[in-house]
């Protein structure tokens, strides 16, 4: 490259949604983040990721917030940055797929509540499954930006990156990402990849990546020197281990070469120390773990991400079948197989993940199976690159003819039906979509919603009685 050529790197932070998704089950309260971001504004990022993937599910579940409220007090303070969110295609930020009408909605509310970009993946990498919300995103005016989630095996070759690719940009996708959510990507690798990417497509390109491994900003360095676009870094307290490489490591490895981000180094070091303490409570409560901390080459031996080996030990643990655990860590690279070889991503992690527990304890594979076992198999949640296992397709699902079309094509629009169910709790036109994607969660936080007001409307008119009495 000529040294006058400049090409600067863009930095999405992850701080507000990956990095505390990874290291501390995605905790982090509103509250929590507000005070800081009219700095992280100042900060130069091209985005701040800061709500779904399962921040939506946290901040309901958990942390009793309204995640849609969240969301409007991000847009408020964040006057320059964009915004960006991660969505998983029909599967929206739940665990199903949905009807379009619910996809389609709820990309409208979201844009309009404050998000630019949508990093929409599918768990299957079956692109049919992206192509509602792309054009409901295409429609909403917001930057539509494609995920492929990264994955190894022999079918996965630089061939199929390069042509999907191609198919991406023919959908109307403002940019691609990779998304690496295990750290599988190892450097040299990412240069061939990110090669033929270039190849295949003039769309940016976006490099989402864990530390898990300890590969992780090597990998950047490589894939930007490869013509990467974007890289996904998270503020030096909520970096490394489970999240991303720290957003000051590669602001400065960038500096006076022609990939310079331009972000102030000043205003890292602010940002940083607000979540330093933070950090240190979470470390205190037990919240985040030193063990996710550290460097887990499991997940390059296995395969497998560091968040699927987590829930694994704790379902073995429930199941008091602790000494099981390295049969299931080889029964799930076989489920995979069994599975067409998909990528192992929310929902499809958890889905291959519990089968291969229940494959193992059982003493028989597929005696039991769950019911996303059975519509995996078929072909509700998309079809993954290789044909699924013939014999367990017919062993789990029967006689019953699988299906090769679009799943949600076979969907009734859902919205209707919803609106009706949570007439009495309806305070906002979202809530519909709240109820959509976690109907009993939803329910649950509605009444919490609905307590927390009276008391406030009881202490309202009580301090207004003392105020004027009579
Ligand atoms: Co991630």
């Amino acid at each position: 490259m000529a040294e006058t050529e400049k090409k600067p790197v863009k930095i999405v932070e992850t701080a507000l949604r990956d990095a505390h998704q990874s290291l501390i089950a995605t905790r982090m309260t509103t509250e929590q983040m507000l005070p800081i971001i009219e700095t992280m504004d100042k900060a130069g990022y091209y985005a701040v990721e800061c709500w779904g993937g399962a921040t939506f599910d946290a901040s309901l579940r958990f942390l009793k917030e309204d995640p849609w409220d969240r969301l409007r007090k991000l847009r408020d303070g964040f006057k320059n940055t964009k915004l960006q969110m991660l969505f998983r295609g029909q599967n929206i930020l739940g665990y199903r797929p949905y009807a379009d009408d619910v996809v389609e909605y709820f990309v409208q509310k979201s844009v309009a509540n404050g998000i630019d970009i949508i990093r929409i993946f599918d768990c299957m990498n079956d692109l049919r499954n992206l192509s509602t919300a792309v054009k409901a995103a295409n429609k909403e005016k917001a930057h539509a930006q494609i995920a492929l989630s990264y994955t190894l095996g022999d079918a996965y070759t630089l061939d199929y990156w390069k042509e999907t690719a191609k198919k991406i940009e023919d959908m109307g996708a403002d940019s691609i990402c990779i998304k690496d959510m295990a750290g599988l990507l190892v450097p040299y690798k990412a240069t061939e990849l990110l090669q033929a990417l270039k190849e295949g497509t003039n769309l940016p390109i976006d490099l989402h990546t864990h530390y898990t491994s300890g590969v992780a900003s090597m990998t950047y360095l490589k894939a930007v020197e490869a013509g990467c676009d974007i890289i996904d870094t998270a503020i030096s307290p909520l970096s490394m281990g489970t999240s991303q490489p720290a957003t000051e490591v590669m602001v400065e490895t960038f500096k006076g070469t022609p990939y310079d981000t331009g972000l102030d180094q000043n205003v890292l070091a602010e940002i940083a120390d607000y979540f330093r303490p933070l950090r240190d409570e979470w470390l205190d409560s037990g919240l985040l773990s030193p063990k996710v901390m550290g460097v887990d080459i499991k997940t390059l031996i296995y395969q497998v991400p560091g968040g699927m080996l987590s829930n694994m030990v704790s379902q073995l643990k429930d199941m008091h079948a602790e000494d099981k655990y390295y049969d299931v860590l080889k029964e799930i690279p076989e489920v995979r197989k069994d599975f067409g070889e998909c990528p192992l991503v929310t929902p499809s992690s958890q889905i291959v993940g519990t089968q291969a527990v229940l494959n193992v304890i059982s003493g028989e594979r597929y005696k039991t199976t769950t019911k996303e076992t059975k519509a995996v198999l078929a072909g509700e949640y998309g079809q993954p690159i290789k044909p699924f296992n013939k014999e367990v397709q017919k062993k789990v699902i029967g006689d019953k003819e699988p299906i090769t079309c679009r799943y949600a094509d076979l969907l009734e629009p859902e919205l209707e039906k919803l609106e009706k169910e949570i007439a009495q709790y309806k305070q906002q036109d979202e809530d519909v979509l709240t109820y959509a994607l976690f109907p009993q969660v939803a329910i649950d936080f509605f009444k919490y919603r609905d307590a927390q007001q009276k008391k406030v409307d009881v202490q309202a008119a009580d301090s207004e009685a003392k105020a004027y009495p009579v």
